[in-house]
């Protein structure tokens, strides 16, 4: 929700360029609008651009200058209009707000500072940031002006302040993220929501936590208490990333980019985490009770992961996080609360987890991005190494995941090394399946579906939760209403939707179960559906089949794959952006 970037004395004297160019790598966390303030070279008023709608291929014509901000955004205050675009100004134009979160006492702020004759530009909440900070700054220096202001906010927020004058960038956060990068070599300094924004620049980051502040100056980047305005030790550390991590490496799109590099991404997740999983399972071993949370792609993964334990003859309860709150008061200290999220960010789940701690529940975090909120507020970290997920929809974030509940789950009944082989073989086997014979095949069923409305689908057991993300990648890619169903409900009332040639996908595994999905599809054919098998095999109920490789209870893993592909496909074909689909952001940081 929103991408924050600056930098401070950038190298090329084009700072406006430079923060174009980390905006475009931010704009899955926002694109209604954005914009750059930039303080020219020699000239002592700032310059500022903004603009609706995406960043795409935009382009700015702000003069040279070596410190500017910009911001990408997702509008929750006021319309998507120029005006309301970041960065906000003061009323003489001498500093600059970035903001990423919610201000939720503005409006009382807001009418005190027009009683002073503070004049607003925007209707947004961010600009009370800019007027306080200009009213304080009256009787006190910069960073006290800045911490005072951010320390009366209410909310989750972070932002970027500019001041033209002192050449300065201070940040703030409480809730919503911030990293700091610093380029020695070169002298230059960034600050991003994320770290892909600045990676070509440096992997050399400080994820700042709650309540802290950096002020960064020509000279360097100095690391602050924002409650009691004291210094601290700045403690960079260097992260795996690369740049080609943050680049669409000759793929059309980033979401194409990560669907594929699946083939390598689950199998790396077994390589990691051994220690990790060992406490988490001790635990489990030793009579916690577990409960699974997540929202949206997370959430399916939490229930794929309650088969998985089922299956190894383990009880778990799962729930969306934004539904935890009435069963909160069951966790207690010996309950485990397993938060699954890529961005580590989304507000509902961290809203879970901190009720969750509250009770004394061990908090263990299945997550991909680094130095998020859910890291922190984790007891035991499973971070699934997926790299950087820069596509809004996630993919290969989701996979990583479920690899690491599957290997959990082996933990608890001590075959994790069994586990780990069976995750290395699936790998394996989708590198060789993951191929353009496949891709084609489904571009071609993409096309077959090109003009569907509805489409509905259903699975039993580990591909009833592979059928909900299949469902949503559909969705969200392509915006055609695909419905998932677990098979055993179409007899109670679903089965009135199906009409001639709607198509079904059946999605199976070669298990005890292959009969009884297999008479689900019979019915639906029976009233005239198109059934479209995922599948690692062929059946006379199906009208067509897209074969997954045969890997046993991981086989979900392929048939989740066909869906991304095919919401990627039909995604492309019916005009929408496959990276950032309308009205979605990558990390949900609101309530
Ligand atoms: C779907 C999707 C969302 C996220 C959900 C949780 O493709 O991306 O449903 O899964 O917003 O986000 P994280 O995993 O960052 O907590």
């Amino acid at each position: 929700m929103c991408g924050i970037f600056a930098v401070v004395n950038d190298k090329t004297n084009n700072a406006a360029q430079t923060v174009l160019a980390g905006l475009k790598k931010l704009e899955y966390r926002g694109y209604d609008s954005w914009g750059i303030a930039i303080k020219p070279i020699n000239v002592s008023t700032l310059r500022v651009e903004k603009h609706i709608g995406k960043i795409g291929d935009a382009k700015t014509n702000l003069p040279k200058g070596r410190i500017a901000i910009g911001h990408t955004r997702w509008a929750t205050h006021g319309g998507v209009t120029d005006y309301n675009a970041h960065p906000h100004l003061d009323c003489k134009g001498k500093l600059a707000v970035i903001h990423n979160g919610i201000v939720e006492n503005y409006l009382e702020f807001k009418e005190e500072l027009i009683k002073k004759g503070h004049k607003f530009a925007s209707e947004t909440d961010t600009e009370v940031i800019a007027h306080l900070i200009e009213e304080k700054i009256k009787h006190q220096n910069l960073i006290s002006a800045v911490f005072e202001t951010f320390n009366s906010l209410v909310g989750s927020n972070a932002i970027g302040v500019i001041d033209f004058e002192s050449e300065t960038i201070i940040a703030c956060r409480n809730g919503s993220p911030l990293v700091v990068g610093v380029d020695e070599k070169n002298h230059q300094y960034f600050l991003g929501s994320d770290v892909p924004a600045f990676l070509k620049y440096t992997n050399h980051v400080h994820f700042l936590d709650d309540g802290e502040a950096v002020v960064i100056t020509k000279q360097d980047v100095k690391l602050f208490n924002i409650k009691s305005g004291k210094e601290k030790k700045l403690v960079l550390q260097q992260l795996d990333w690369h740049l080609e991590d943050a680049e669409k490496g000759g793929f059309p799109h980033f979401l194409l980019k990560e669907i594929m590099e699946q083939k390598e991404t689950i199998a790396k997740t077994a390589s990691i985490n051994e220690k990790e999983i060992e406490k988490v399972s001790n635990l489990i071993k030793q009579g916690f009770k577990t409960v699974l949370i997540g929202c949206g792609t997370a959430s399916y993964c939490a229930l794929a992961g309650k088969y998985f334990f089922a299956n190894a003859g383990l009880e778990s309860q799962t729930y969306g996080a934004y539904e935890f709150s009435p069963f909160a008061r069951f966790s207690d200290k010996k309950t485990i609360v397993i938060a699954i999220s890529q961005s580590g960010e989304t507000a509902d789940t961290l809203i879970a987890v901190r009720a969750a701690k509250k009770t004394g529940a061990k908090i263990v975090a299945v997550v991909n991005a680094r130095g998020s909120t859910l890291e922190r507020l984790a007891d035991i970290v499973l971070s699934v190494g997926a790299g950087p997920e820069i596509a809004v929809v996630s993919t290969k974030a989701f996979t990583a995941q479920l690899a690491t509940l599957y290997l959990l789950a082996k933990a608890v009944t001590d075959r994790y090394e069994t586990g780990k082989e069976k995750i290395k073989r699936l790998g394996k086997s989708l590198k060789n399946w993951l191929d353009d014979k496949l891709r084609n095949k489904i571009i071609n069923l993409a096309k077959s579906l090109m003009n569907q409305e509805h489409i509905y689908l259903i699975g039993k057991h580990l591909n009833y939760p592979a059928t909900l993300e299949f469902a949503l990648k559909i969705k969200e890619t392509a915006y055609i209403h695909a419905e998932p169903f677990a098979a055993g409900e179409l007899k109670h009332g679903v089965i009135t939707l199906i009409q001639k040639n709607t198509p079904c996908f059946v999605l199976a595994s070669n298990d005890e179960i292959k009969g009884e999905i297999l008479s689900s599809a019979a019915e639906l054919k029976a009233r005239g559906g198109r059934i479209i098998g995922i599948a690692p095999f062929n059946s006379h109920e199906f009208d067509e089949v897209i074969q997954t490789p045969d890997l046993g209870d991981l086989t979900i893993f392929a048939n989740i794959i066909v869906g991304q592909l095919l919401g990627y496909y039909l995604g492309v074909g019916r005009g929408a952006d496959p990276d950032k689909p309308r009205n979605l952001a990558k990390s949900v940081t609101v309530k």
